[in-house]
């Protein structure tokens, strides 16, 4: 059933291309637009929405952070996301205009239910994006849009991050189009990149084998550390997730516009760290400032793996490793640039003589609170 793979892990990272086609089909028509039929929110109510409040926990959670700059940027609502754990226990600010967004692979994580129980409580609407159907959090909700992953066996979510990337997208181009902003051009443009990504998280697997090697040497390290700004700081966080519960080891991901405020001071000699550079046509500056950080921290004598798209020729002279992902508009870049992260943390795990599928401590879904 792992179907010719060693685990379930590395079976599940290479249906992804799979998995995001199949969560993306039947979503875009032909011409371009939008139809989540199955999001029974009527466009009514979402015109009058808000505020998006996302709750989720862990890689979904990672997800969330993602979907934030995504709803922000194209449909100009306010976006919270947070820790379903820590949620209800601040006395969330929550009202009918309130969209809450829950994400959850399982559907039957007890944070992400009771931080969802409580929106309702409070009159707000509940969206559920989830990969199990028929599960608790889809049933307790308004609606729900379902990632078609397909099951997930290995604790170590994967194919189910990108579908959740790919639904959080979805959700934000919709509610971009049902509530008519400015970025109409973009969000026509974004649809159509997005229809053909599945194809880049393809190229992306293809090109794998330098990562897996470069896993290899590190085993024995204790500590890598993980640097994004924009979107790709979420995308480090999960690179560090990822590294922790497959490896056991250290690995902390960081805004890297936070190193001067701290971190900076952990760099030394041979201190593997992993930076996620912007694309340098969309935000040029933030590109253009992670060059710096990954100057600096090389001068420290830091280990720079570096993500890049094809053709930044920036990095080149400050990247000890160069790990190319295809080009895609900035904010969809999570889904090529995550990837590597993935089949780093698996090869490490197996360098590291770890369990793979079950990482010890940990269970695929977490029941309790
Ligand atoms: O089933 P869920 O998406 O609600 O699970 C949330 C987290 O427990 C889950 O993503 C966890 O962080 C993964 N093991 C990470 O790989």
């Amino acid at each position: 059933e792992k179907g010719g793979y060693d685990y379930f892990m590395l079976k599940e990272i290479a249906e992804q291309p799979k998995a995001v086609a199949d969560t993306l089909l039947g979503r875009i028509d032909g011409s371009g637009s939008l139809t989540l039929d199955e999001v029974r929110i009527p466009p009514g109510v979402l015109r009058e929405i808000d505020k998006v409040v996302i709750v989720a926990c862990g890689t979904a959670f990672h997800a969330g952070m993602i979907a934030k700059y995504a709803i922000e940027h194209w449909t100009r609502l306010p976006c919270e996301v947070e820790l379903a754990s820590e949620f209800r226990y601040r006395d969330p600010i929550l009202d009918a205009q309130t969209l809450v967004i829950a994400i959850s692979q399982s559907g039957e994580t007890m944070d992400t239910l009771m931080a969802l129980r409580h929106a309702r409580e409070q009159g707000s609407r509940v969206l559920a994006i989830c990969n199990t159907n028929g599960s608790t959090i889809p049933r307790e909700s308004d609606a729900v849009l379902y990632t078609h992953a397909g099951p997930e066996v290995a604790v170590a979510s994967t194919k189910a991050f990108l579908t959740q990337l790919v639904a959080c997208y979805l959700v934000a181009l919709y509610l971009g189009q049902v509530r008519g902003t400015k970025w109409g051009d973009e969000i026509r443009a974004v649809i159509r990149d997005l229809s053909s990504i599945a194809g880049a998280v393809d190229r992306v697997l293809g090109t794998m084998e330098p990562v897996r090697e470069l896993a290899r040497t590190l085993a024995s390290k204790k500590t890598v550390l993980f640097l994004g700004r924009h979107v790709g700081y979420p995308v480090a966080l999960e690179g560090a997730l990822k590294l922790k519960e497959l490896a056991y080891m250290h690995a902390e991901g960081f805004a890297a516009g936070e190193l001067k405020h701290g971190p900076i001071a952990l760099i030394e000699e041979d201190l593997p760290v992993v930076v996620v550079v912007p694309s340098p046509r969309g935000r040029s500056v933030l590109h253009d400032k992670i060059v710096s950080n990954i100057q600096e921290i090389r001068a420290r004598g830091a280990r720079t793996i570096v993500i890049a798209e094809e053709g930044d020729e920036a990095v080149v002279p400050y990247a000890d490793h160069l790990i190319r992902i295809p080009a895609t508009p900035t904010l969809l870049q999570p889904l090529v640039a995550t990837v590597p992260l993935q089949v780093f943390a698996c090869e490490l795990a197996t360098a590291r003589g770890n369990e793979v599928d079950q990482p010890r401590n940990l269970a695929k879904s977490v029941t309790v609170e």
